[in-house]
């Protein structure tokens, strides 16, 4: 069941939905025979393998191995569940949902309740902000701050009275539970009796998800004399709300960070309100702390350029400094933009103005040779500590490298400084990736610039990552995969380690089964194809489906190459003359030959992409 929505209506959102006229709004699609083709969204590519059927609506990538239909497309596109892409499909193509609330289960319902009431406490942090005496001194602060009021109306900025309980009260007469409202993170219960507001005489900064749906509030002080808190109070973790998985400024800036393939991200609120208010507006925050996968995820999946802006002072920071590993080997290109002394891109907008903070993302150096200047100022490297130093810390940069030609090139430039022989530095990077370091991450893998040196199929990954998932997909695969339908040995040997790990028990993990294998290729391979995004948080059926259909393929293509060969020896008998023999050969092969059909996919399952 698609919780809550029924079947018809999914049905009802496919048929009005065409998937090449979605597809086209990504990106653009020329014709290629039967099928569309275009530059794939998911992965790095000079020549379009991404494969759109018109006929059958579904897509594949031949680069990558994403493929889907339209449900899938918008999950991993905008990184939804099911439900919340049905229902953004069906937004799109004017189906309506019916209500179902009794058989929606209760996560779903307190989330949706989470967001009705976070919206009204926006609406009503944002009145008294703009409609109220008590609010007076915020909205002064504000503008003395040069936002105006078109930027406070669109980032719905408001401010929370310094009562104790004003939120409460009025949400109490709107009909909210107190329950409810400590769930949302609005209020808190007193330590004697009765509940509090968790935001007072606070700027209120609400938090939008990619949607534009409001999760939490961040809220800061400004007037001394009432707040001596912290200077910025967020929501507490909801179940709408995880600070780690979310980039203020998404939902704005998602339009201009896909036309131009460059996704800024800084430290602050004020920072992205003040560089959007003035015409810049790819820009993100991560809201304080260190950039972590899911955030990086999110921005990978839009832009190719990431340029971080982050306060001069913070960019020294080994958290910060973590956060552009992980972001970079999330597979996106990062590079730095350096900040003056004591400024962010807020003060340095207003003080010096736009034009000049355009001109330091114009210089952003990439992350490993800004990482290089920052070390080689720190360490002496004519000190063997030093250059020990030097070394490790320079590791962890290079191992996340976009592509080989970038490591090769700065793992050069690391040797000259040294004046050591480049081998050595190599020997010392393989022993880092060997070790598994823990900045090993998926490339943006792009087939000009990377050798792939071992052989493996779009079906065969999709398999290593959901048989990983799924302990009743790697029991399907173990009955269902024949050991010849697999032809290179490496894939063979990485199924034979999965099915080893269940067999072991305890929880398989991706990191178990890469801890399995020494050689670094069967390491590198296994982790891109785990860390795919195109393969992760996918509905139980819908793994199913991609697990079976790519075991089907498997055997299509494994049928195909049984058929050449039986042609290949009937025509040799045949030659020879020895009629018996093949029909001997014939009886046996009686199922090989009835079954003609070599195109990969069962027809109505999956897609038919040879055609
Ligand atoms: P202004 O000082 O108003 O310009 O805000 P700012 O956004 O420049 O603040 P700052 O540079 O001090 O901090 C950057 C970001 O870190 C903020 O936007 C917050 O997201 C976060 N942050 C800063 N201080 C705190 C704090 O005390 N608590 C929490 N939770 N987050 C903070
Ligand atoms: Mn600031």
């Amino acid at each position: 069941m698609s919780q809550g929505i029924p079947e018809e209506t999914i049905d009802e959102i496919r048929q009005h939905t065409d998937l090449v006229a979605l597809v086209g709004e990504y990106l653009k699609l020329e014709r290629r025979g039967k099928n569309m083709v275009g530059l794939c969204p998911f992965h790095n590519e000079k020549t379009p393998s991404f494969t759109v059927s018109p006929e059958k609506q579904l897509y594949h990538c031949f680069g990558c191995g994403a493929s889907g239909n339209v449900f899938s497309l918008i999950m991993q596109m905008e990184k939804l569940t099911f439900p919340e892409a049905a229902k953004f499909l069906a937004r799109r193509a004017g189906v309506k949902i019916p209500e179902q609330q009794a058989a929606r289960p209760e996560r779903d319902q307190l989330k949706e309740n989470i967001y009705k009431l976070n919206l009204m406490a926006a609406r009503y942090y944002a009145y008294h902000l703009s409609k109220t005496a008590s609010g007076k001194k915020a909205l002064d602060y504000l503008l003395k701050r040069g936002i105006t009021e078109k930027t406070i109306e669109l980032f719905m900025l408001g401010y929370a009275p310094a009562e104790w309980t004003g939120f409460f009260n009025f949400a109490k007469k709107k009909g909210a539970t107190p329950d409810l409202m400590v769930k949302a993170g609005l209020v808190s219960p007193g330590r004697e009796k009765g509940y509090y507001d968790r935001f007072r005489s606070r700027i209120i900064f609400p938090i939008f998800n990619i949607n534009g749906k409001v999760t939490g509030f961040g809220g800061r002080a400004f007037d001394d004399e009432k707040n001596s808190g912290p200077k910025y109070l967020n929501s507490p973790e909801t179940a709408v709300f995880s600070k780690g998985n979310m980039l203020y400024g998404l939902n704005f800036a998602r339009g201009e960070i896909r036309k131009s393939k460059k996704a800024v991200v800084m430290e602050g609120y004020t920072d992205v309100i003040s560089a959007y208010q003035a015409g810049i507006k790819n820009v993100v925050a991560s809201l304080g702390t260190a950039l972590t996968t899911e955030q990086s995820k999110l921005l990978r999946n839009q832009s190719d350029i990431v340029i971080t802006a982050y306060d001069s002072d913070s960019a020294g920071e080994a958290a910060t400094w973590r956060g552009l590993v992980v972001l970079q080997s999330t597979g996106c290109l990062v590079h730095v933009a350096e900040l003056p002394q004591g400024s962010d891109p807020d003060s340095l907008i207003r003080e010096k103005g736009a034009d000049l903070f355009k001109s330091l993302l114009e210089n952003a150096v990439p992350l490993i040779e800004y990482r290089l200047q920052r070390l080689k100022e720190r360490y002496d490297l004519n000190t063997d500590n030093g250059r020990v130093k030097y070394i490790e810390e320079l590791m962890p940069f290079l191992v996340a490298a976009v592509n080989q030609v970038e490591q090769d090139y700065y793992l050069k430039k690391a040797a000259e400084e040294l004046g050591v022989e480049e081998a050595a530095l190599r020997n010392e990077l393989k022993k880092q990736i060997r070790r598994g370091s823990k900045y090993r991450g998926e490339r943006k893998k792009d087939s000009s610039d990377e050798v792939e040196t071992i052989a493996i199929s779009p079906a065969e990954k999709i398999l290593i990552s959901l048989m990983l998932q799924s302990k009743e997909i790697a029991e399907q695969g173990r009955n269902d995969i024949k050991p010849d339908y697999i032809k290179g040995s490496p894939v063979k040997i990485i199924f034979d380690e999965i099915w080893n790990l269940y067999d072991s028990g305890g929880v398989v993990t991706a990191e178990k089964l890469l801890n399995r294998f020494e050689d670094d290729n069967l390491v590198r391979l296994v982790s891109m194809v785990v860390t795919d995004p195109a393969l992760q948080d996918l509905q139980p059926r819908v793994a199913k489906r991609m697990a079976e259909d790519s075991i089907e393929y498997l055997r299509r293509l494994w049928s195909a190459r049984q058929q050449r060969e039986l042609k290949k020896k009937i025509k040799e008998l045949e030659d020879r003359g020895l009629n018996d023999e093949i029909e001997n050969l014939l009886r046996e092969h009686q199922d090989l030959l009835t079954n003609k059909d070599g195109s990969p996919y069962r027809s109505g399952k999956g897609g038919d992409f040879n055609g």
